[in-house]
């Protein structure tokens, strides 16, 4: 970029990235399901998942990718069992775009199971911070670096009800603990658009505390 060309002093240049992160947005239905997604592509995303912060372990985060249809069918039982029973604490029907994802789980062309090695601290909440904040952010990055590439996926936790059997049916050891699953797949005519969202100045405080604001 020339100087002619770059933005003036105090004013908000829009990054490229900054697309990717106001439309990385969970795609459910336009899923291509007949295109494989390459395993060559999906090792490229999680290399750059892995740059993610890394606690205490470090680099922790595991990913086990369901790309067969015998491992996929398995935990798309469990997720539908669990859907069933969020449905029914809700006393009404999920969204059709989650009950669709539910339906057709085991055809995505690739289920990624973020997981982490370990358990969490079960009465500390530091220890709990450090322990999932130490995985879920090389998740989050998976998601982007997946969509920047044109593949769809949602940030889903409903299996984790099933935990358990959804580590006998993968070989999961004990000591390994399951956090985000991602169904993924190329985006077919997906448009993403930012959400509607609380504006920042509603969410932030500035100093202490329900402060009303930069400028209060
Ligand atoms: C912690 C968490 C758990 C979620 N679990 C599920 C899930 O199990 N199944 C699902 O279809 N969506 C799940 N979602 C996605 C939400 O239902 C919702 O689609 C999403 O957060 C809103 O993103 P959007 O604006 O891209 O739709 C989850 C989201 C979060 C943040």
């Amino acid at each position: 970029m020339t100087d002619e060309e770059s933005d003036p002093p105090g004013s908000s240049p829009t990054h490229p990235v900054d697309e990717i992160l106001r439309t990385t947005r969970s795609v459910r239905r336009r899923i291509d399901l007949d295109r494989p997604v390459e395993p060559r592509v999906i090792s490229e995303c999680i290399e750059i998942a892995s740059q993610a912060p890394t606690g205490i372990p470090a680099e922790a985060w595991r990913f086990l990718v369901l790309n067969q249809v015998d491992p996929k069918r398995a935990l798309a039982g469990l997720y539908r069992r669990a859907l069933a029973t969020l449905a029914e604490t809700l006393g009404r029907p999920v969204k059709p775009s989650q009950q669709h994802l539910a339906d057709h789980l085991e055809e995505m062309p690739a289920l990624i199971l973020v997981c982490a090695q370990g358990r969490p601290a079960p009465d500390s909440v530091p220890l709990q911070v450090s322990f999932y904040g130490s995985v879920l952010p090389a998740a989050w990055s998976l998601m982007l670096a997946l969509r920047a590439r044109g593949i769809g996926a949602t940030w889903t936790t409903l299996h984790l009800l099933h935990e358990r059997e959804a580590a006998e049916a993968l070989g999961i050891p004990e000591d390994v603990t399951q956090t985000v699953l991602l169904p993924i797949g190329y985006c077919r005519d997906a448009v993403l658009r930012p959400a509607e969202r609380r504006p920042a100045a509603e969410i932030t405080y500035w100093n202490r505390w329900e402060g009303k604001g930069e400028d209060s």
